[in-house]
């Protein structure tokens, strides 16, 4: 494949922002596709050699990568911050640079601050993908919350997707935010004052608890303490009385509505323990949903 930076731009994911509504359902349908496979690896990346680059600690988004990777029968190479020469000072771009110069054909990529992987994408000749930067972007997270909800409704327009907890601090919640606008479906926020970014009021309005469950999809996030900088969070007992979603609220959310997490959660913080697994809750599908969302992904980056 020549690589121009059109076509660069084109097999790169960067984030959901900058993609249109017929971009986001072709990778949406190819998921469909390929969860509709029932053969564990089907080899058309065989030629191919992926770099898993996570800068910030990953279970689900680096192993549903890898997965996902292995089922298309490419190459995978894992690299992990803190066995390599980052900890000897070696910045992030010349860690890139060294995997592209030995041969990767791509890499997926987790980065702790905000604003550098637009410019990486600009430095590099490989496509890369967003596995979450900053509070940025999250675009395969959000892809497989767009699945699941589109799995579950049938379609996004008309949606009501309430997000609720620490906005401030959730590239989850951003991604979410402008791929479910370019479909027609309804976000609102809720969250602590301190937790909540200003900037995104234009788009969302912040509303109370009670209001934020009147939804179809209430999405709740996690209170990201590692992103907090004092002590946004004065109790958790506190927080989960005021914005968790508790026994007693689920008990009173109609049937039709669906529950959904990004994960990792903190039980009995955000949501209640026996919440996680409760009948409406989605949050183990939007994990099992992550695979064919990043097969379509990686099969867009590398065909
Ligand atoms: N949802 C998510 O990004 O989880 P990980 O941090 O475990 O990848």
């Amino acid at each position: 494949m020549t690589i121009t930076s059109s076509s660069l731009k084109e097999h790169s994911l960067l984030g959901l922002k900058e993609l249109s509504a017929a971009e986001i359902s072709s990778i949406l349908d190819r998921a469909a596709y390929w969860e509709s496979r029932t053969e564990k690896k089907t080899p058309i990346l065989k030629d191919c050699f992926v770099a898993n680059m996570f800068f910030e600690n990953s279970t689900r988004t680096r192993f549903s990568f890898e997965m996902a990777e292995k089922r298309l029968g490419a190459e995978v190479l894992n690299f992990a911050a803190a066995a390599s020469s980052v900890e000897k000072g070696e910045s992030i771009y010349d860690t890139v640079r060294t995997l592209e110069s030995m041969g990767i054909d791509a890499g997926v990529i987790r980065l702790k601050p905000n604003g550098l992987l637009a410019d990486l994408a600009q430095r590099v000749s490989v496509p890369l993908i967003n596995a979450g930067d900053g509070n940025n972007e999250h675009p395969t997270q959000a892809l497989l919350d767009l699945y699941t909800m589109r799995k579950h409704f049938g379609e996004l327009k008309g949606l009501k997707v309430s997000i609720i907890g620490d906005i401030k601090h959730s590239r989850v919640a951003r991604s979410n935010l402008w791929a479910l606008q370019k479909f027609g479906a309804e976000v609102k926020f809720c969250a602590p004052p301190s937790m909540q970014a200003p900037e995104l009021a234009v788009h969302a309005p912040y509303v109370p608890m009670e209001e934020a469950l009147c939804a179809d999809a209430v999405m709740m996030l996690r209170v990201q303490l590692e992103r907090h900088a004092e002590g946004l969070l004065k109790s958790a007992d506190q927080y989960r009385q005021e914005y968790g979603l508790t026994e007693e609220r689920a008990a009173l959310l109609p049937p039709h509505v669906i529950i959904m997490h990004p994960a990792p959660v903190n039980r009995n913080v955000e949501i209640d323990d026996l919440v996680v697994e409760h009948a409406q809750s989605r949050i183990f599908q939007q994990m099992s949903n992550g695979v064919p969302i990043r097969m379509a992904v990686m099969e867009r980056a590398l065909k």
